[in-house]
């Protein structure tokens, strides 16, 4: 029979791009979004992508008696929690929001999935846990630290939230950066706010939204002088989350911690030229000073993932960067 995957945030970046992934692998999701950070209209788009419908619930996470009320908890065979803020920058000003949102809805799933008996949990969690990692790659063994933003705190204690939370199975993900767009060009990243991430701001100087893009910080001790992270195609990051359930699907104990990354450190200004040769664009940058919360570079060892999923990246960096640059050219005409 099916399986009903509910997936909140799934009008979200990652979440939308997990949906059409699930569609491929025959799994039924169902969407939990209230749409703070989403268009509601990526559901007509994700459903051209799969040629079938989706189920949406537009639901608050923090919403615990409406979660129980309107969802058919019984038929639920397994959640993926995406839903969450998510810019670092955001969590200083927003600290006590951001908490709310990211613990509160964590916990009333947690409530949820043990009170249900759902079988399987995977949980978005993020690099920002290691903080400054003391040694790299980071693998699943490297010492979590103080993240060095309340975002990060967040996923922090999300994770603890899970690991003590006795539920049968889940996975924690750490994902390190995300980025890309689906090939249809018909879903990428689309925040409602000002993007943080770095690619967005790219395409959106690329196309002349913005006429140059600051680079925070060119004296961190990199080859450089810019920040090192580990890009891996959302579509991947994606895949990862379906090799999780499937994983999770017929144990009893299963409990898994794991990153997921293309495990290769490039600098800011390395992917900036990357995405100039790939998509013949020239892109205006100047230097500012570094960001709060940035950390110097970190990327990841994700040799545990590719043993205990079965998974591993199939795309490229350029991969990505085409992808993006073919999504920001098209999602303006989209309607
Ligand atoms: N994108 C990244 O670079 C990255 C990196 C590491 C971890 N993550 C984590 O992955 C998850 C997904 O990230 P994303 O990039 O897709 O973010 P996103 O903002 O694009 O998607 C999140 C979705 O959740 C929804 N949402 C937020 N709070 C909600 C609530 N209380 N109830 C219902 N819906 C709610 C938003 O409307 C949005 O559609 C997040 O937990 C994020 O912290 C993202």
């Amino acid at each position: 029979m099916t399986k009903n995957i509910i997936v909140t945030g799934g009008a979200g970046y990652i979440g939308s791009h997990t949906v059409v992934e699930l569609v491929e692998s025959g799994f039924n999701p169902i969407i939990i979004d209230n749409f703070s950070n989403s268009n509601p209209k990526i559901i007509a788009r994700i459903e051209k992508i799969c040629k079938q419908k989706i189920k949406i619930y537009n639901l608050n996470c923090v919403d615990e008696k409406k979660l129980i009320t309107n969802i058919p908890w019984n038929e639920v065979d397994g959640v993926i929690h995406f839903a969450a803020y998510k810019s670092v920058a955001d969590s200083f000003k927003k600290k006590q929001e951001y908490f709310l949102n990211n613990i509160e809805s964590t916990k009333i799933l947690l409530n949820i999935i043990k009170k249900f008996n759902v079988n399987s949990f995977v949980f978005s969690s993020s690099c920002t846990v290691y903080g400054n990692p003391d040694q790299l790659p980071v693998t699943e063994k490297t010492k979590t630290k103080t993240p060095s933003s309340p975002y990060g705190e967040t996923k922090k204690i999300c994770e603890e939230l899970i690991q003590s939370s006795e539920i049968t199975n889940y996975t924690i993900l750490r994902y390190f950066n995300p980025i890309g767009a689906h090939e249809s060009s018909l879903i990428g990243e689309e925040s409602k706010n000002t993007p943080n991430n770095l690619v967005p701001l790219i395409c959106e100087c690329a196309i002349g939204k913005r006429k140059n893009l600051t680079i925070y910080g060119n004296d961190y001790s990199t080859k450089d002088g810019t920040c090192i992270r580990d890009y891996i195609h959302v579509c991947d990051v994606a895949k990862a989350h379906v090799h999780a359930l499937k994983n999770m699907m017929n144990c009893n104990l299963n409990h898994k911690t794991l990153n997921i990354g293309l495990s290769k450190g490039i600098s800011v200004l390395e992917l900036i030229t990357l995405f100039e040769q790939n998509n013949n664009v020239n892109i205006n940058y100047d230097f500012g000073k570094r960001r709060e919360g940035d950390i110097e570079k970190i990327y990841a060892d994700c040799s545990l993932a590719k043993k205990e999923l079965k998974w591993k990246p199939k795309k490229t960096i350029t991969d990505a960067l085409i992808d993006a640059w073919n999504w920001e050219k098209e999602k303006n005409l989209l309607i």
